[in-house]
């Protein structure tokens, strides 16, 4: 890997979308996680957890987030040829991603050290992100319904009542680097408050 500066990094860095098939190597996918975890951590708690869907695993948790589509009510009638024909394009959709990573962390039950535990796990997705581009590695970071529903953490052997998923990262080679839409001016966000 050829180091470069972390501020090209954080400016050239983007969402990836479409991912070639091939499969990132497991050494490399361990490094990439392992510079997450230098991530800021209150109280040393680390609290990041990883599924790591690939290959024959990512059936299981397809299954489960077409279970949970269903569930939820975003597929409606499964028997239906228009319904079968869209859980078979989701299904190839997802099967295609060469890897799925399921970001979960102990739910605490005091707000303030629950917003501490979600912060430092969204600090650790943005060093894996990061990290994963200069190793040419694309990233996506997904919010998606199904997180939410408790039948799909049942799916994936999670308990509900004990850990929250943060996100899912889509991750592989990507296929296609969409363009930077830069960022709106500092100026129309920052307020310097001098007295
Ligand atoms: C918390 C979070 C959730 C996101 N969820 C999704 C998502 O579900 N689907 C998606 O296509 N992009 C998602 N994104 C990616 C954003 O769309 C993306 O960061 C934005 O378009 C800016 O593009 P860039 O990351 O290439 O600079 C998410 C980003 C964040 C930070």
């Amino acid at each position: 890997m050829k180091p470069i500066s972390i501020l090209t990094t954080i400016k050239e860095r983007r969402s990836i979308h479409t991912f070639k098939e091939d499969i990132v190597d497991s050494e490399i996918l361990k490094d990439i996680f392992s510079y997450g975890t230098y991530a800021p951590t209150h109280y040393m708690k680390e609290p990041w957890n990883i599924k790591l869907y690939q290959e024959d695993g990512k059936t299981k948790l397809i299954d489960a987030i077409m279970a949970s589509y269903e569930r939820i009510g975003m597929i409606k009638d499964s028997e239906n040829p228009k319904s079968v024909k869209m859980i078979q394009s989701m299904r190839t959709f997802l099967g295609k991603i060469p890897h799925h990573a399921v970001i979960y962390f102990p739910i605490e039950d005091d707000p303030v050290r629950y917003e501490e535990e979600y912060a430092a796990v969204c600090a650790f997705i943005q060093n894996v992100q990061l990290v994963a581009w200069e190793f040419g590695v694309g990233v996506l970071w997904t919010i998606t319904p199904y997180m939410h529903d408790p039948g799909f953490l049942h799916d994936i052997d999670l308990d509900p009542d004990m850990v929250k998923v943060a996100a899912v990262l889509q991750m592989g080679y990507p296929a296609k680097i969409p363009h930077n839409k830069g960022r709106t001016s500092i100026e129309e966000k920052l307020e310097i408050i001098k007295e």
